[in-house]
């Protein structure tokens, strides 16, 4: 039996109307799927804009709680805290990392004191301590050292566990990193603090406006190309991604979003795990660009990048638009 064809079947009979489309829609964004990641800066009552990220700002410490209340209230689950260590702060053995009272530290309990049952994420990679901007400690060549990068890592894992972190996510590329933080955490008792693996991260030209705002830009020393994925590459990420899970990773991440959206359709059916990609901040700027040139509406391209992710497979997005896409959808 031929399957039936025009003009039996009409596809556009259940588009036309909304009732409709909504009935027959294959998927769904809610402020659930969303992780807000937050900038932090010394000071007190600060709000440092950031030019590069319009509508994104630095807030110091004691403004976090209104964030963390503000997700709260929007059905945001997870907000995601990076650090702009001061440059005083900054070593070439990023000894700021350990610092049990360092800025993303106090952060973290900042915002677990103001919103017990908000998620936190924090970030392992040396980058907001390093003197060069990179994300492991360097040689005299300036190649960056991956086993005793590890072991610092594990050690930064620790301490932000220990701060409140409820999910500590790994964005350096280190080989091994994943094991070696797990069983540190396992070894001190920290059996339920998640994993979440930036697996396929690429070294990408769209991290520019990140690194304005953890203040790495001026200070890197050459690319990451050593240890963030060659944008050429897919069946990569899928090592990348079984190494991690294989080390005891809970979820995992790709990163940037929509440029890879493939690997993210990749990983979610050879894996089926959880998986999660960054709109980065470049693709944040790309869309309040696009809006502000007038090529297009900044929330309808917001929520149809959005959607994009939850197509290709994800469970959810961290992403700078967090609080304004929560509110389109009714958070
Ligand atoms: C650092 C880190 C980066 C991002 C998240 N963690 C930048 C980098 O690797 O240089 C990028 C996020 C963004 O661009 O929004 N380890």
């Amino acid at each position: 039996m031929s399957p039936a064809s025009f003009p039996a079947l009409r596809l556009r009979r259940t588009r036309s109307a909304a009732w409709s489309r909504a009935l027959v829609a294959e998927h769904a964004l809610t402020p659930a799927d969303l992780i807000w990641p937050l900038f932090i800066a010394e000071g007190e009552g600060a709000e440092e804009p950031i030019s590069t990220l319009p509508g994104v700002s630095r807030w110091s410490v004691d403004r976090l709680g209104e964030r963390a209340r503000e997700a709260r209230a929007l059905g945001i689950p997870c907000v995601a805290l990076f650090p702009n260590t001061p440059p005083a702060l900054r070593s070439d053995d990023a000894r700021e990392a350990l610092n049990p009272d360092n800025l993303i530290c106090r952060a973290v309990r900042a915002v677990k004191d103001a919103a017990p049952d908000l998620g936190v994420l924090t970030d392992v990679a040396l980058d907001p301590y390093t003197a060069h901007g990179h994300d492991g400690l360097t040689d005299e060549t300036g190649d960056v050292r991956n086993d005793v990068t590890v072991e610092i890592l594990a050690r930064q894992a620790l301490v932000q566990a220990e701060a409140g972190a409820d999910i500590v996510a790994p964005s350096d590329m280190m080989d091994g990193r994943v094991g070696a933080i797990r069983s540190a955490l396992e070894q001190e008792g920290h059996v339920n603090v998640q994993i979440m693996a930036y697996a396929a991260k690429y070294a990408s030209a769209f991290y520019g406006p990140f690194r304005d705002a953890v203040g790495s830009r001026g200070l890197l020393k050459g690319d990451k190309k050593s240890y963030q994925m060659d944008p050429a590459n897919a069946a990569e990420a899928l090592r990348e991604v079984a190494l991690d899970l294989a080390e005891g990773a809970d979820t995992v991440m790709v990163k940037p979003g929509l440029p890879y959206l493939d690997i993210v359709r990749r990983v979610k059916e050879r894996f089926d795990v959880p998986v999660f990609t960054y709109q980065v901040s470049g693709e944040y700027a790309m869309i309040e660009a696009a809006a502000a040139a007038g090529a297009g509406d900044r929330d309808a391209l917001l929520l149809e990048t959005l959607m994009a992710f939850k197509r290709a497979g994800c469970s959810g997005v961290l992403t700078y638009h967090a609080p304004v896409a929560a509110r389109l959808l009714g958070g």
